[in-house]
C-alpha cells in the first residue's frame, strides 16, 4: 500500500516537468481566470488556454451549445480576443499566479499558425504550445488540417520552426486512422500529441423540426466520447510508444483519468466536467492520487501505458 503522501504526482510532458498530470482542456475555462474562485491554478499541471487566433473573433451564431446524452455539442467557432489581447491580459494573469500555460493556437492557414507561434516567443509562463489543427467548427472541412496527414504535417513543421517551446499537435478522432495522422505530426517535429478534440455531431429539435445549433453541426464532448478517446490514446501509444500524449475526452473522475494514463497518456486534460463542477481539475487530481495509493502504485510515471504490458498486476 502506498500512502497518499508518498504518491508521486509529477509527470513530464514533451520534456516539460509538471507538478500534476491533470490540466485544464482548451476551450472549457478560457485562460483560467474563471476557475480561480474554485481552485489554485498554480497547482494544476497547467492551464490549457482557449485556442487563440491572430485577430479577435466573435465565433458562430447562437445557439451554439446543446446538451446531449452524456455529452455536449458546441459550435463556438473559435470565439476569442485575438493574440494581442491574450498577450496583454491573459498570459500575464497566469504568469502572476505562477501557473504554467499551454497555449492553444488556431489559424486558418499555415502562415497564421506561424505568426501566432512567433508572437508567443519569449512570452511569460508559456510551457508548451498546443496546435489546434482539429477544430470541427470552421467554415470548411479543408481547414481541419488534422484530417489530412500532409496538411497536418505542414502546419506542425512550420510551427515547430517558429516556436521556442515544445509543440503538441491536437488531433481529431474524425479520421479513418488516427495513427497515420499522429505519425505524420511526429515526423514533422511535434514533441507530443493532444488527443482527442471533439467528434463532429449534430442534434435536431423535434419541436421546431430544425437543427438545434445555428451552425448545424458541432463538436461532441463529455463522457459520451470517453471510450473513443481512450481507444485513440491506446492505438497511438501502441504504435508510437515514445511519443508523449496529453489525453482528453470526457474525463469526469480520477478513475477516468487513470484510464487515459493506463492507455499511454503522460497527462490529461479535464474539459466539459468544469461546466457543472468548476473545481473538477483539482478534484480529479485528488481522486487520481487516491486511486494510485489504493492500488499501491508509487506515482504517475509508473502507470503510463501500463495497460499495454503483458500480465496483470
Ligand atoms: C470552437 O471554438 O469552435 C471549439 C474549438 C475546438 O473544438 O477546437
Amino acid at each position: 500500500m502506498t500512502s497518499l503522501a508518498q504518491v508521486g504526482m509529477g509527470t513530464t510532458l514533451a520534456g516539460v516537468a509538471l507538478p500534476s498530470p491533470v490540466l485544464t482542456a482548451s476551450g472549457c475555462s478560457a485562460a483560467g481566470r474563471e476557475l480561480a474562485p474554485y481552485l489554485d491554478v498554480a497547482e494544476l499541471g497547467a492551464v490549457v488556454t482557449k485556442s487563440v487566433m491572430l485577430r479577435p473573433r466573435s465565433g458562430r451564431a447562437t445557439p451554439r451549445m446543446a446538451e446531449t446524452p452524456s455529452g455536449m455539442l458546441n459550435s463556438i467557432g473559435l470565439q476569442g480576443p485575438g493574440i494581442e489581447a491574450f498577450l496583454e491580459h491573459d498570459l500575464p494573469w497566469l504568469a502572476a499566479r505562477a501557473a504554467r500555460a499551454v497555449v492553444s493556437i488556431a489559424g486558418g492557414s499555415v502562415e497564421e499558425f506561424v505568426q501566432l507561434a512567433g508572437r508567443l516567443v519569449g512570452a511569460p509562463g508559456v510551457a508548451l504550445l498546443e496546435v489546434n489543427i482539429s477544430c470541427p467548427n470552421v467554415a470548411s472541412r479543408g481547414q481541419v488540417f488534422a484530417c489530412d496527414p500532409r496538411a497536418a504535417a505542414d502546419v506542425i513543421a512550420a510551427v515547430k520552426d517558429a516556436a521556442d517551446v515544445p509543440v503538441l499537435a491536437k488531433l481529431s478522432p474524425d479520421v479513418t486512422d488516427i495513427v497515420t495522422i499522429a505519425a505524420a505530426c511526429v515526423q514533422a517535429g511535434a514533441d507530443g500529441l493532444s488527443m482527442i478534440n471533439t467528434l463532429l455531431g449534430m442534434a435536431i429539435d423535434t419541436d421546431t423540426l430544425r437543427p438545434i445549433l445555428a451552425g448545424i453541426t458541432g463538436g461532441l464532448s463529455g463522457p459520451a466520447i470517453r471510450p473513443v478517446a481512450v481507444r485513440c490514446v491506446w492505438q497511438v501509444h501502441a504504435a508510437l510508444p515514445e511519443v508523449p500524449i496529453l489525453g482528453m475526452g470526457g474525463i469526469m473522475t480520477g478513475l477516468d483519468a487513470l484510464q487515459f494514463l493506463l492507455a499511454g497518456a503522460s497527462a490529461v486534460s479535464v474539459g466539459t466536467a468544469v461546466f457543472h463542477d468548476p473545481s473538477a481539475p483539482a478534484r480529479v487530481a485528488r481522486e487520481l492520487r487516491d486511486a494510485l495509493a489504493d492500488r499501491g502504485i508509487p506515482g504517475v510515471a509508473d502507470v503510463v501505458g501500463l495497460a499495454h504490458r503483458d500480465g496483470r498486476r
